[in-house]
């Protein structure tokens, strides 16, 4: 029997307790042995609920119990995440979290912390809910060097662009909707200021160089200022717009990116609708890969989380090995990166013209005052420069 205590009751925590309950039998069969939940910390009761003998309130208690063998952080946030977490790993616990926050600030220190104790430090809800993505980058995808990861690693703003674009709903009615249906984060600021898309990226970049990427220093764009005109521009163009996270390797380094992009038909992230989450992946040898499904929610999340417990159970006392050091990796500049731009500015066709040289005009019925246009191929620093002598309404990079 291997116990297990669960920080959190929220979406996930209770999601871990349904899965584990709903596929006890296979579950039991694929770790080896049956897990039994002993602990759920939570600063809340749960009178009626069936877990309600288990809930208790002081991580002591869990910290200090050597029958238990797992913890499964599912709090978010990075404090006291993170003080719990670390205990637990220096108390020789193995460690399964969903929370993208807390890997992505100290993922290299707990992870070396696990290898030093021989036991496990595993994340793979922490970037695309139930989608298997970290463990695929830390096994099936070793032969390779990763040279892109470009994904839509944001459920709540794609459940939102979505319907802004099939249903012509405004932003605030979508943003309720996607809260209620239990993908958002607790402050949707981090999902639709594209923070929680920073911090997913910044992981697998993390894993791909096997250095620290710091989400700090990934520039990040949310869907805030995404309009309804701005849609209308896309549909006109036979683009949608996405929040796509993407880091590359160039011959001078990596870089990385949050940002909402028009995307025409022929891309391979165009036609992921919803909450679906999709991360695309182009290795040296592979060539490209997707990984495609669920990407926010109680049981795709949980799926995951439990997927690491059986995980762990088949490395009790055995280290699986995670290539991510603490030493820092610097990105390369955000002004080099490059793209073509879709502008809206209150100038005229000549003034566009006579800044940004050959354009392609885009025209929407019913949008007055104002001119669409493409712009060719140019640097991020090339368009600041060009952008600062017109007035710019909107700008979306084109991928
Ligand atoms: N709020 C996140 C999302 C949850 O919408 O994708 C999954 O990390």
């Amino acid at each position: 029997m291997i116990k297990i205590a669960i920080l959190g009751y929220g979406t996930i925590g209770s999601g871990v307790v349904e899965v584990l309950h709903t596929n006890s039998e296979s579950i039991a069969k694929r770790a080896g042995d049956e897990i039994e939940v002993k602990y759920i910390l939570d600063l809340r009761d749960f009178p009626g609920d069936p877990m309600e003998d288990k809930v208790i309130h002081d991580y002591d208690v869990i910290a200090e119990d050597p029958e238990i063998q797992v913890v499964v952080e599912a709090m978010g946030g990075v404090e006291p995440a993170y003080t719990f977490v670390k205990r637990a790993l220096l108390a020789g616990k193995n460690v399964t979290t969903s929370n993208k926050a807390l890997v992505a600030k100290h993922g290299a220190e707990l992870i070396a912390i696990a290898k030093e104790q021989s036991i496990n430090f595993l994340f793979e809800a922490s970037v695309g809910g139930g989608i298997p993505i970290i463990r695929p980058l830390n096994s099936s995808l070793t032969a390779d060097e990763i040279e892109e990861i470009t994904g839509i690693l944001n459920g709540t703003t794609n459940y939102m662009l979505s319907k802004m674009t099939f249903e012509g709903l405004e932003f605030d009615d979508v943003l309720k909707d996607a809260q209620s249906r239990g993908y958002a984060e607790a402050d949707p600021t981090a999902d639709v200021e594209g923070y929680d898309a920073c911090r997913k990226i910044a992981i697998l970049t993390s894993l791909v160089c096997g250095q620290q990427v710091d989400f700090e220093d990934i520039y990040t764009e949310g869907i805030t200022k995404i309009t309804a005109d701005d849609i209308k521009y896309a549909k006109a163009m036979g683009k949608v717009i996405k929040l796509l996270a993407t880091s590359k390797k160039t011959e001078e380094g990596y870089y990385a990116m949050v940002a909402p992009f028009l995307l025409s038909p022929q891309h391979p992230l165009y036609s992921v609708n919803d909450v679906f989450n999709a991360i695309f992946v182009h290795g040296n040898v592979l060539g490209d890969a997707m990984f495609y499904g669920s990407g926010a929610g109680k049981l795709p999340t949980a799926s995951a989380v439990v997927a690491d417990i059986v995980d762990i159970a088949k490395h009790l006392h055995k280290n699986i090995l995670i290539s991510w050091s603490s030493r820092k990796m610097d990105l390369v500049a955000k002004r080099k990166a490059e793209s073509r731009f879709f502008v809206r500015t209150t100038e005229g066709q000549m003034q566009a013209k006579e800044v940004f040289g050959e354009v392609e005009l885009i025209q929407v019925p019913g949008i007055d005052g104002e001119i669409g246009f493409l712009t060719g191929i140019m640097t991020e620093e090339a368009f600041e420069e060009k952008a600062e002598k017109i007035h710019v309404i909107q700008r979306i990079r084109v991928v």
